[in-house]
């Protein structure tokens, strides 16, 4: 290993959200402290427009700038353009990919974490990740008159409503779509949105009280769509667009054909077997035969038993963490899910190395209205508390479990309406011992109510609701309902008249 270069007091490893977010409180908070950020790219992810919407709820942007940035605003920060290649938690240093060879008092690791792929090395398989498989994926689209999307997050969601003028083929493993963000009775109320956007009369239709998710009609739906403008305001040639939460603004998403979306949903089914037209000529098995051969580049199997040829396929099924560089001759306990695990200040299992974002896992005990899901704003949170920790600890000073790890929230657009998730949005981890109330207008608006002995412990809100934060306090100070019942839902009632 080459000579040590310098040793930083803190070392932030990642140009992500969460790093960044880590690199500026803690130069904020300590101007005169050492820091080095190690960062790939030549551009950072920076949090803009910051909003705190109410006790919990943040709205913000995300922009891709130069690094430069960061350092003309903190003279004591140092960027190096360069990855992680090996960390030596013994000597407390970090080598770079270039060769260089960097110590560290303190460091944080914020690689965040990659798309899982369906297959290593296929061509034809896609994962959007970053700016530039985003631009590919568009580059790809354009040419394309069928595709077939794997997975069924936020991402695949997005995706599916986003993507025009090309048959697309949705392949879920669960009953409904977006089962990670919602039960089937929103996947109900937002499928609509994939038809004809005729503009329907809002026909009430209050379902008061269900305990059982319904099970989604048929194996599989196709909705068409006349193509509707829908382009958001931005310019698509606009220079820069980045990944942001609106990563798909700005891109256009459009296949070889004008016209009509076109979605067909498979449900219940992952992804047997991905091969090309010469591997489906040769193959002895006529039951991998689609129904036509015809000449497409890339096949896909579903457990389904149904076979799909396509121009290409996206691979949108979860991401793992960017741990690798991180592992070898070191002893980090790593959960489950792939992530280091942290405790409740940010800190792995290796002496002076902490993690923020994606790549880690939440590992303190939760809040029972909380949990970990890899998005922008838990990245941005964990970043800030992970620097508020690292100087807490230098300066000898305590510090509590920060209030945003209470309760679960998170504000984004699915379909173009507003989606507003609190807690245990899904009933994640009560068991049956749990009851529902859902109120819905058709093309409207969607609330559930998830309700544990009588308090409120999640909710989904959908549309302009203007319920947040009347829910989050109700959610905050778990007050009995019970009383309420049903009329929490009432729409003809203004619920904070009860409360206030
Ligand atoms: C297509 C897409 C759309 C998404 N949409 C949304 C959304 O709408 N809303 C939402 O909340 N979330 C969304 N997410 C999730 C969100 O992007 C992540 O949760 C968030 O970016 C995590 O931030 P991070 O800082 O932990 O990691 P990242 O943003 O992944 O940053 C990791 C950084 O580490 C660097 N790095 C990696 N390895 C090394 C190494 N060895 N050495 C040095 N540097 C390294 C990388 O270059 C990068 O700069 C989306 C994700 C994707 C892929
Ligand atoms: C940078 O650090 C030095 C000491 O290391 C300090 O004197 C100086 O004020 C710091 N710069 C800023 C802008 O805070």
């Amino acid at each position: 290993m080459a000579d040590k270069e310098k040793t930083f007091q803190f070392v932030i490893v990642g140009g992500g959200i969460a790093g960044v977010t880590c690199v500026e409180q803690l130069s904020s908070q300590l101007p005169s402290a050492d820091v080095a950020l190690i960062t790939a790219g030549p551009h950072i992810k920076a949090v803009t427009n910051y909003k705190q919407v109410s006790k919990t709820l943040e709205e913000f942007d995300v922009e891709e700038q130069p690094s430069s940035v960061l350092e003309e605003k903190f003279p004591n920060l140092t960027v190096i353009h360069s990855a992680v290649r090996s960390l030596n938690t013994n000597s407390h240093t970090v080598e770079t990919v270039d060769g260089r060879v960097f110590g560290y008092k303190n460091l944080c690791i914020c690689s965040g974490a990659r798309p899982k792929l369906l297959a290593q090395d296929n061509p034809y398989v896609l994962g959007i990740r970053d700016t530039d498989s985003a631009q590919e994926f568009q580059k790809r689209l354009s040419k394309a008159q069928r595709i077939v999307i794997v997975g069924n997050g936020g991402i695949a969601l997005e995706l599916v409503y986003e993507v025009e003028g090309c048959e697309v083929i949705w392949a879920v493993k669960d009953k409904a779509i977006g089962n990670t963000f919602f039960d089937a009775g929103a996947a109900q109320f937002l499928i609509p949105s994939l038809e004809a956007e005729k503009p329907e009369a809002a026909a009430p239709c209050k379902r008061p009280r269900y305990t059982t998710e319904e099970p989604a009609s048929g194996a599989a739906q196709t909705f068409t769509a006349d193509r509707t403008s829908r382009r958001h305001g931005s310019d698509p040639t606009e220079p820069g667009s980045a990944l942001g939460p609106d990563w798909h603004e700005g891109i256009v998403l459009q296949g070889v054909e004008q016209g009509s979306r076109r979605v067909s949903v498979e449900y219940q089914c992952e992804v047997e077997k991905v091969f090309t037209s010469e591997e489906l000529l040769n193959s002895p098995q006529q039951t991998l035969r689609p129904e036509s051969v015809g000449s497409w580049p890339v096949y896909i199997q579903l457990t389904n038993g149904k076979t799909f040829g396509c121009d290409f396929v996206v691979s949108a099924t979860g991401v793992m963490p960017n741990t690798e560089p991180f592992l070898h001759g070191n002893a980090f306990a790593i959960a489950d899910d792939g992530g280091l695990q942290v405790d409740d200040h940010m800190m792995t299992s290796e002496p002076n190395v902490y993690a923020a974002g994606d790549v880690c896992t939440a590992c303190w005990e939760h809040s029972p209205l909380w949990q970990q899901m890899r998005l922008w704003t838990q990245a941005r949170q964990m970043g800030w508390y992970a620097s508020r920790c690292m100087a807490a600890r230098v300066l000898s000073e305590p510090i509590e479990l920060d209030f945003c790890f209470e309760l679960f929230s998170h504000v984004t657009k699915f379909f173009n309406y507003k989606v507003v998730l609190l807690g245990k949005f899904n009933g994640q981890g009560l068991g049956p011992d749990h009851e529902l109330l859902v109120r819905c207008t058709k093309g409207h608006e969607y609330v559930k109510v998830v309700l544990s002995h009588g308090r409120m412990v999640g909710a989904v809100l959908i549309g302009e609701t203007d319920l947040e934060e009347t829910f989050e306090n109700l959610i905050l100070n778990q007050m009995d309902l019970t009383a309420y019942g049903e009329e929490l839902l009432n729409p003809n009632i203004d619920i904070e008249d009860y409360f206030d």
